[in-house]
């Protein structure tokens, strides 16, 4: 959403196209990455397999949207949250695991919806 974030998430990618791609195994150098600069909020998650929210700011307001949103995932989409919890039963809690991130160590929640 941030135009600053955007540009540098898109220079990082070149930085990956040029030194990881070509060193990845054949299946894995099929895969697209892109960055889009805008709400996610007005995306389409229909087709999604996974959704990862970097959570943990997320105000009450934009968490009960992200789950709005998150309803129109298919059945068995994944989708992890760090520090933050959905609250619909449309989605199974799996397990909460700890990560390290470069600010501390991180709860993230992992969820299946399943209707
Ligand atoms: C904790 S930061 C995570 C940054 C980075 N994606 C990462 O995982 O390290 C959360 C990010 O969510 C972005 N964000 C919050 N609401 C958004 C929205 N509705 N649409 C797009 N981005 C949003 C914020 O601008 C912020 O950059």
């Amino acid at each position: 959403m941030l135009e600053d974030l955007y540009l540098e998430s898109k220079k990082i990618l070149s930085r990956y196209e040029e030194a990881i791609r070509p060193i990845l195994p054949d299946a894995k150098k099929q895969q697209t990455l892109d960055f889009l600069h805008g709400d996610f909020l007005e995306q389409d998650f229909s087709s999604a397999d996974m959704i990862f929210a970097h959570s943990t700011c997320f105000h009450d307001e934009l968490m009960t949207a992200l789950e709005r949103r998150c309803m129109s995932l298919k059945k068995g989409a994944k989708v992890l949250l760090v520090t933050k919890t959905f609250q619909s039963a449309f989605f199974k809690f799996l397990k909460m695991e700890e990560y390290p991130m470069t600010w501390g160590k991180a709860t993230v929640n992992f969820y299946e919806k399943v209707e």
